[in-house]
This record gives C-alpha cells, structure tokens and sequence, in this order.
C-alpha cells in the first residue's frame, strides 16, 4: 500500500508539475477555462463523479449488456446530474428527450454529450476504413469522415468513436477491417485525415462532432488474433509503430481518446499510468478526454489487478483515464476515494475539466440541442449528394491485384457474361461491420452495378451457386459455413461454360469481421475454393471479385486465376463502384495497406520488419531465418496495385549524396504512363537507416504521392525528406534522427522501386 501510495503521489506531481511545450491540439481556450473553473467551484463531488460516467442507452448495445443499473434507475441518475454522457442514442427525438431529462432537472443544468461508433458512415455508408486506406488517398477520408458528421450530427449525436488507428499485423484479427493497415506513416495521414474531417473547421458548428481516437494503445497486436487477448511489445515497437497514428491525431486535434482493452506487460490500458499519464498526457500535453472502453474499468477485476470496483476506480482515474463507459466503478466509489484520500480531488477536478472542456468547444453550453433539428435529420442523411461521393470512395478503394492478359476491363457489349457466387448478388454484405445507422439491405449490389452499366445487360447471368454460410444468424459464435451442401454448383460450372468470361464474387461476408470476429483461418471458407475450382476448370477466363475485411490466403486463385480486384467491403456504392472498374469507367489506382500473406503460417507478415541477424540469402542456406515450405515474403505486398496501365520510374535523383542535421534532401523521380490509357499511380518513397543505436526496419515509408498521367505523358515527382523524416526512438525514449548512412528506393510498392543512397552527416 504504501508503494501505491507513492506512486500516485509521484503521478500527482507529474501531471501538475508539467510545463506544456506548445498545445498542439489548440483544444485550450482561455475564455473556457475560465467558465470551466467556474463552473467547477460550484459542483458537489457527487455532480464532478455523474460527468465522468457514461451509460448505453437500453435499447441499441454494443457491448455485453450492463449490470448494476436498470433503465428506471438511469432515468433517475440522468435527472440528478449523474450521467455526463451517453451512448448508443441517436436520432433528435431521442437525444433531444435525454437531454431534456439532464438540463431540465439537474441542478446545473450540464448538458450530456452523446456518443457512437460512426466507423465508415452514419446511413450513407462510405468503404470499411482499411479499404479506404487502399485507396492511399488522405483526402478521400477527410471527405467521407465530413459527411459522416454531418449526417451523424444531424441525427442529435456530436460524439463518434472512430477514428480507429491500431496498427494491425495479423489478419485473424476481424478489427483489421476497421483501422488503416499495417503502417505507422500510411496510418498517421489517415488518422489526422478523418479526425480533421469529423471535427471540420469549427467545432462550435452543428454538423461537426467530436472526434475520438482508438483503442490507446496496442490493441491490434494482441496475441494470436484473437480479440481483446494479451499484447506483448516492446517500448521501442510501442513508440515507433503503434503510437504514430495517435500523436497525429492528437496534433490534428482529436477532442477524445478511447482505452483499449487489452493489457501490455501486465497493465491493462486502462489502468496504465505509462500510456495515459507519462505519455498522453505528459510528453504529448493532450488536453482533450480519455474515454474508457466498454466496461473496461469493471475488466480490471477480470484482468485480476483490482479486487473490486473501488480498487479498479482508483487505478483508471490514477492512471488518466478520465470516463468511465459502462462500467459502473465511478459513480459508485471516487466519492469515497477521495474523501478518505487515496484519490487527489485535482485527479478527479482535471478529469472532469477535460470532459466539460469538449462539451464547451462543441457549443454545448451555449445549446444543449443545436444537434436536434429535425429539419436536418430530414434532409442531410443519405442524400443523393452522399451517395456520390460514397460511390467515388467506392472505386478509388479497389486495388486490382492481377489482370493476366488483360482480361479486364470487360466490355459492356459483346461479351457474354457469367457472375456467380451468393456475394455478387448480396446488397447487405457491402455494407460491412461497424455499420451505425446503415439500412439492412440497402447496398448497390455487384449484380446490379454490372447490370446498370452493361449496354446489354442481356449478356450477363448471374448464378448464384452454393449457400456460404448456414447457421440462421450472422450472431452466433462460431459461424456456421456450409461446406456439406453443394446445390448450385452444377448450375455455376453450366453458366461458367456457356460465357466468354466469369465474374466471381467470392470472400467473406461483413460478420466475419469486426469487433469480436477473429478467425484461425484467413483462408476462403465454405465452398468458395471448390466453387471456384470447379468454374475454372471449364473456364479460364476468370475475374474474382474479392468481398472482404482482412487479408485473405488467397494462393490458389494468385496463382491460377487470371484476374483478381480487391473491392473489400465498400459500402453503400459497392456495387456501382465495382462496376466502374470492371468496365474500365475508372482505372483502379488502389494499392494494399497491408501485405497478403502466402499462407497463415506467415502471420504477423508485414514489410517494415527487422533485419534478423541472419535474413534469409536466397540461397537455400538452411542456417537462415525461413520457413522449409514457403518462402518469407508476402504474396502481395504492402503498396501493391496494377492499373490498366503500366509506369515505368526513371531519373531518380537526389539533391546531395550528404545532408547534416537541419538540411533538407531533394528527391525526384520521373514516372511515365507507358500504357495505352490514362491512369493514376500512388508513387512511393521508402528508406532504410543502415546502422542504428537499435535495430531499424528493413523498409519505412516516408512518403507518396498519387498522380495522374496521360498515355505517353511524363511526371517529375519530388518528395523532400528532412531529419524528421528520419528521426526514430531508441532505447533512451527520445525521437532524434542518427548519422549514417541511408538507403532511399522510390518505386511503385515496397518491394519494387529504384534504389538510391545518402548519408546524415
Ligand atoms: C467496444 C469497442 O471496442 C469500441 O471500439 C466501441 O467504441 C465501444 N465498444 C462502444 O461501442
């Protein structure tokens, strides 16, 4: 005990000792904080705990279903100024009655402030993010993040839970689908992106909404894939890859952060001081609030660091965790905690200004209901308007991963045309997991985008082959595929030899991935193989569709199979979006933000890994680090995408083959379309530190550029690189670039480019 004690003392001191360098998030307002010291020297210590905790509504759940508290009794803590913030209520009439509840019967009148995970779209859904990263596009994900918040924000709710930044590195994980990939420079330009396009400009406006940035910290390298399992990482992988994306967030001016579940080294996050407190807090001066995730203070107890929930309280709110979502362990003990003085009332005092904070720059204060206008609610969610802009992010996320003779694109006359698989037909899988107020069903499917485009739509058939999977919900844990009944393969195999060509939609569907959705087999599952074994066998002219939410095993068909687009799960427009490629209206530019492994045995497979001491020669060596039955590397790697145009890099230069610290490095490259039609290339520039006070990756992306050529036409494209670019933390925890030598390869994917080098002097 008197260890602990010493520590929260030492914490204490830290966090009211530090001397902010710059407020990076320009979250503090001095005018508001005022109001909110104000406001704090007139609440009781039962009315500082109500804005710390956070309750579900009844009626819609995302998260085991709460314990200790009955909706009467919510009600009642809503009216007395207990609950500062609620999740899970949307639309006007709903949020504006909750509201009401708190700002007509509280004491001071505090408004709630609510919460929702708008992960890809509020009804208008926009590509699943990792697809949305694929398209390698900052902006796209700026724009679709806007119209998320306007619709969001026109339903009453100015909070969402997104954006989602873990970096992931094993594809069992079904959250891989809700995140940015497998890279910390690729991650960080969509993490800040889709922050600044919730927030937008103003955040007292009514159609922005607040930004929170998830799951702090390490989530996606939890052990084996499987969800909210242990993570073991080192400070230097936790500072060098995981938190990247976080900081650009925060500097982008995320208004929350989110804990994540899992433990590291034996401290769940949420009771994790290093994280929230030396980190967060500390070297990164975030102002904004830290939100727990769903019951995870009450988790403490199951983790087995707390006895009991006034022991888990203790730890989250000495730790930094400021809210309390569904737990239950606030309200109930921080009164008594810091009156009989284990908790510091300026912990307490500094939580509670964080969440008043947000409430205050979102304009809450000044209208508990200018997110409830019904007017709005009407007219601004899943607009015409919304739905182009979703079919634009649709296309611009497909990444053509092999188009062997240039069977693509079809043609819309001329051709006859066999779609098969239950996939293509399918107008709710495209909407995908994580999908807030999307309407079952309402997706354009492949079917009907192929359909609409075709000028003889006559030409296509589609088949639907054998059902995928047979168990009666999408909810049940396992998922049930049907792998016994093989009725409509017969059929598929009759269509497939009567066409020219054959399109397949295979992968998986939504559920299969998302929160609570790992898989020990990221392999096709049912029938899908056989079905599309079978199809070729009498047809080799095939295209597949890949519907999916992770990286897939997907040797066979990489292999065999002529043509191969990677449309994920891409949203209200999939279908239409998808369509556009095919027929070649749009040049797919997509390029992979996470590598496609061989097999499963590869995973964790990414391309900034570590040298070894011992990387593999090529030569068959067998004291080399490699696998006896598959090669190392990734069936597809990170950056990889064709067009239906070929690029060809030359000239690259560098402006001095030296720098010293503070100079700049030039860096230019000319890329040509050598192909016969207009496209667009994602060109991308990646370095290696060759000699590091600790071990450096083999490969890092320091930047990309997408541009658009003609036939025949010719680009110079510079990027710059400075001693930022090629700063890294090393075993003493500081970021600083080091001298040496360094190699630079700009090309079209990580494995292929043109190869330079320099030196820091
Ligand atoms: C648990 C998930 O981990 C988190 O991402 C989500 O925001 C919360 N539940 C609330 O739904």
């Amino acid at each position: 005990m008197i260890k602990r004690m010493l520590f929260i003392s030492v914490l204490s001191f830290s966090l009211f000792s530090f001397k902010p360098e710059k407020d990076t998030q320009k979250l503090i307002n001095p005018e508001i904080e005022a109001k909110i010291t104000t406001l704090l020297s007139k609440m009781t210590l039962d009315e500082k705990m109500g804005q710390l905790n956070q309750y579900t509504s009844r009626w819609e759940m995302t998260g085991p279903a709460p314990q200790g508290t009955n909706e009467q009794q919510m009600l009642g803590m809503i009216k007395s100024g207990m609950v500062g913030s609620m999740l899970n209520v949307t639309g006007v009439e709903a949020t504006r009655k909750a509201q009401k509840l708190a700002v007509e019967n509280s004491r001071l009148k505090i408004p709630m402030i609510f919460g929702y995970d708008v992960i890809h779209g509020y009804q208008t859904m926009f590509p699943i993010p990792l697809a949305e990263a694929a398209s390698w596009e900052p902006e796209l994900a700026r724009k679709s993040a806007r119209i998320a918040a306007v619709e969001t924000s026109a339903s009453g709710v100015q909070w969402t839970f997104a954006p989602m930044v873990d970096i992931a590195r094993d594809a069992r994980w079904g959250r891989f689908m809700e995140g940015s990939g497998e890279d910390p420079y690729l991650g960080s330009l969509f993490a800040a992106a889709r922050v600044k396009g919730f927030q937008g400009n103003d955040l007292s406006a009514n159609n922005t909404i607040a930004a929170c940035v998830k799951h702090f910290a390490a989530y996606g390298f939890i052990e084996a894939g499987r969800d909210y399992n242990t993570v073991e990482i080192s400070e230097s992988t936790l500072r060098n890859i995981v938190l990247p994306p976080f900081k650009a967030a925060a500097d982008a001016g995320a208004l929350s952060f989110m804990n994540a579940f899992n433990e590291i080294g034996g401290t769940p996050s949420t009771a994790n001081a290093h994280l929230l407190r030396d980190i967060l807090k500390g070297e990164w001066n975030y102002n904004g609030l830290v939100v727990s995730d769903w019951n995870s203070i009450g988790e403490l107890l199951i983790h087995g660091v707390a006895a009991d929930k006034k022991e888990a309280a203790r730890l989250a709110i000495t730790a930094g965790s400021d809210m309390d979502m569904e737990g239950n362990c606030y309200v109930p003990n921080l009164k008594k905690l810091v009156e009989e003085g284990t908790v510091d009332i300026k912990l307490v005092d500094d939580a509670v200004r964080r969440v008043l904070r947000v409430k205050f720059l979102l304009g809450l204060f000044d209208d508990p209901y200018r997110y409830c206008d019904e007017n709005r609610e009407k007219t601004q969610i899943l607009t015409q308007e919304h739905l182009v802009a979703a079919r634009e992010a649709a296309k611009r996320s497909i990444v053509l991963l092999k188009n062997d003779g240039g069977l693509l694109p079809l043609k819309k006359q001329g051709q006859k045309i066999a779609l098969i698989g239950e996939l293509a037909a399918d107008k709710d899988v495209p909407l995908g997991s994580w999908r807030a107020k999307a309407i079952a069903g309402s997706a354009v499917s492949l079917l009907e985008g192929m359909r609409s485009a075709l000028t003889q739509p006559e030409n296509l058939q589609y088949t639907k082959g054998p059902i995928y999977v047979s168990g009666k919900s999408l909810f049940t844990v396992p998922l049930e595929f049907n792998t016994t009944d093989r009725t409509g393969i017969d059929e598929a195999v009759k269509a497939a030899k009567a066409a020219d060509v054959v399109v397949m939609a295979l992968g998986e569907n939504c559920f299969q991935t998302g929160e609570g959705r790992s898989q020990t087999d990221i392999k096709m599952k049912g029938l899908q193989q056989e079905l599309l074994e079978a199809v070729f066998a009498v047809n080799k002219n095939v295209v597949v569709v890949l519907m999916n939410g992770r990286p897939l095993d997907i040797s066979w068909m990489a292999e065999n199979v002529p043509s191969i687009v990677e449309a994920w799960h891409l949203g209200s427009e999939a279908g239409n979006g998808i369509a556009d490629v095919l027929f070649g209206d749009y040049n797919p530019a997509g390029k992979l933000p996470a590598s496609f492994p061989r097999t499963l045995g590869q995973v964790p497979i990414y391309y900034n890994h570590k040298s070894s001491g011992r990387p593999f020669d090529g030569e068959g060596n067998v004291f080399w680090s490699h696998y006896t039955d598959a090669p190392n590397d990734a069936l597809f790697p990170f950056g990889y995408g064709l067009s239906y145009t070929t690029f060809a890099y030359s000239d690259l230069k560098i402006s001095s083959p030296v720098i010293t610290k503070g100079e700049r490095l030039q860096v230019s490259v000319t890329v040509k379309n050598t192909g016969k039609v207009a496209g667009e290339e994602v060109v991308q520039l990646y370095i290696r530190d060759l000699v590091g006070s600790i071990t450096r990756p083999v490969k890092e992306l320091k930047g990309f550029e997408k541009i658009s050529l003609n036939p025949g036409e010719s680009k110079v494209v510079n990027f710059t690189l400075d001693e930022n670019d090629l700063a890294f933390y090393g075993a003493d925890n500081q970021l600083k670039a080091e001298p040496g030598d360094f190699k630079l390869w700009v090309g079209p994917n990580s494995v292929e480019g043109l190869e330079s080098s320099f030196t820091l002097k």
